[in-house]
């Protein structure tokens, strides 16, 4: 078990657009027991590979409410392979993001095919709050993050802010 280092923007890892995982063996069941032990303690709801510097197809989630009702979610190359018409608005943050939260519109639910950690092809109905967070997580996968869903303008006064932080930080 261990807690890795949370990357955040802005970061080069994070607008880079991650690679298919060939075999899921035990690299990659170590990684993403990392990474719910990382989520977990940050805290956090979702967390993707490129997110502790590993640029491979990743993501672990559990929206359970207290650590009695964990039911984590381990999945490797995962797809939407259909998401409904209508959306769902919900304000979301991101560990790479730290402090800064933002409405975001994406489809309300979504079919997702992936890998378990056992290697079996899954296939899950997310839906409400899944949902918005696999979206979330399959995004970093491809470089995006939820403030490239937002008005530039205000994603660019988040990423000045990110930014003077990370200068203080290294100053002090
Ligand atoms: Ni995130």
């Amino acid at each position: 078990m261990s807690v890795l280092p949370i990357l955040t923007a802005p970061d080069p890892i994070l607008k880079t657009k991650a690679k298919r995982v060939e075999l899921v063996d035990d690299r990659i069941r170590t990684l993403m027991n990392d990474m719910l032990d990382t989520m977990y303690d940050a805290p956090g709801i979702g967390l993707a590979a490129p997110q502790v510097a590993v640029s491979e197809r990743v993501i672990v989630m559990d929206i359970g409410r207290t650590e009695e009702d964990r039911e984590p979610l381990r999945m490797v190359n995962p797809e939407i392979v259909w998401a409904s018409d209508e959306d769902n608005t919900y304000e979301e943050g991101c560990l790479s993001v730290p402090s800064h939260y933002s409405d975001v519109v994406r489809p309300k639910s979504v079919k997702v095919h992936y890998l378990d950690e056992t290697g079996a092809a899954k296939e899950v109905l997310a839906e409400g709050l899944l949902a918005t967070v696999v979206q979330h997580e399959m995004d970093h996968l491809d470089g995006i993050l939820f403030i490239d869903h937002i008005s530039s303008l205000k994603r660019n006064m988040i990423l000045r802010k990110l930014l003077k932080a990370k200068k203080e930080a290294l100053e002090s």
